[in-house]
């Protein structure tokens, strides 16, 4: 069979981190393009702090599609790009970022992947909702900042290091509608009986540290609450367990890792991908 010139040529994105080694996304990713019957390859790339310049104007030159960034690249790389989507401005951290011609755009696929995931899979529209993030950190931002543009009308952000949260409080009051404020983590954090949704947005339970569970006063944990959890691997993390086991209604961090992966794929290729094919990917990862 004749083939047009060109046609051989795989079209390429990838991550740039350091570690890398073990991060899933490209499994996800491949699966995802090999199930479209997209040449398309996805690969994982160590870029040290002092080398993202230098891989940057290499994707510029090897025509990448885009990339995505992960620690410790994420706000460092805003220097570089051309222009960056308003939510990863306010975020203030890119983990994704799509080629347009010449362009480099940056966006942040995190939170809207949590967004999805509670809307499809937990299937809660946060608009009105009041939630509360245990955590300030890259996540916590990502998924507090969209929340609040979909019209989350109160988030509390709980954190124990008083200058991150206050940070995040001001970007919130100042950027969105919702109604933001700081709780110090002091101790077992009491859940406010009026809370909607509770998130763990901080790395605690994260593997191998399976055991651990962020200090809540789970007696305030009750059926009236979707407790969510940040962690992909394990999904089914000790903080959701004792969760559930309180009548709360739970959603793991797999759905977030999936959806964001999903966006990110969208931006890139113009298509929808299979969330099944991505899950089922991922899955085979977490729990083999
Ligand atoms: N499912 C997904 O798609 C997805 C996407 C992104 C990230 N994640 C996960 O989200 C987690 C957080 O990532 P990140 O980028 O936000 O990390 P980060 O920027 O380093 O922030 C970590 C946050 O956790 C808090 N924290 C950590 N250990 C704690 C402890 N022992 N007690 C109380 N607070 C503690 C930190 O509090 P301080 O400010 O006081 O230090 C901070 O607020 C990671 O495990 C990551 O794998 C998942």
């Amino acid at each position: 069979m004749s083939q047009q010139p060109g046609s051989l040529r795989a079209e390429l994105v990838g991550a740039f981190g350091d570690p890398i080694d073990e991060n899933p996304t490209g499994i996800m990713q491949e699966a995802a393009f090999e199930a479209a019957g997209l040449n398309w390859r996805y690969l994982l790339l160590r870029v040290t702090a002092d080398d993202l310049s230098s891989a940057i104007s290499g994707l510029r030159a090897m025509r990448f599609r885009g990339i995505n960034l992960t620690i410790p690249h994420k706000v460092a790389v805003l220097r570089y790009l051309d222009e960056v989507a308003p939510d990863a401005a306010l975020i203030g951290a890119v983990n994704t970022v799509r080629r347009s011609a010449d362009r480099l755009i940056g966006e942040n696929t995190d939170g809207k992947g949590f967004l999805r995931s509670v809307c499809e899979d937990a299937r809660v529209d946060p608009s009105g909702k009041r939630i509360v993030f245990l955590g300030a950190g890259g996540a916590a931002r990502a998924m507090s900042v969209e929340l609040a543009l979909a019209g989350a009308s109160h988030i509390t952000i709980v954190n124990r290091t008083q200058s991150r949260g206050d940070e995040l409080v001001r970007t919130l009051n100042a950027n969105t509608p919702a109604k933001a404020e700081f709780v110090q983590w002091v101790g077992d954090y009491p859940v406010p009986p009026e809370a909607d949704i509770l998130v763990n947005a901080t790395s605690i339970g994260l593997y191998p540290n399976t055991g651990d569970k962020p200090p809540v006063m789970m007696a305030t944990v009750g059926p009236g609450l979707l407790v969510c959890d940040v962690i992909p691997n394990p999904p089914q993390t000790a903080f959701l367990t004792s969760a559930a086991a309180r009548g709360a209604r739970t959603l793991d961090g797999l759905g977030m890792l999936v959806y964001q992966g999903a966006i990110a794929f969208k931006l890139w290729t113009g298509l929808e991908p299979s969330i099944p094919v991505m899950r089922q990917a991922l899955e085979k990862v977490f729990r083999t």
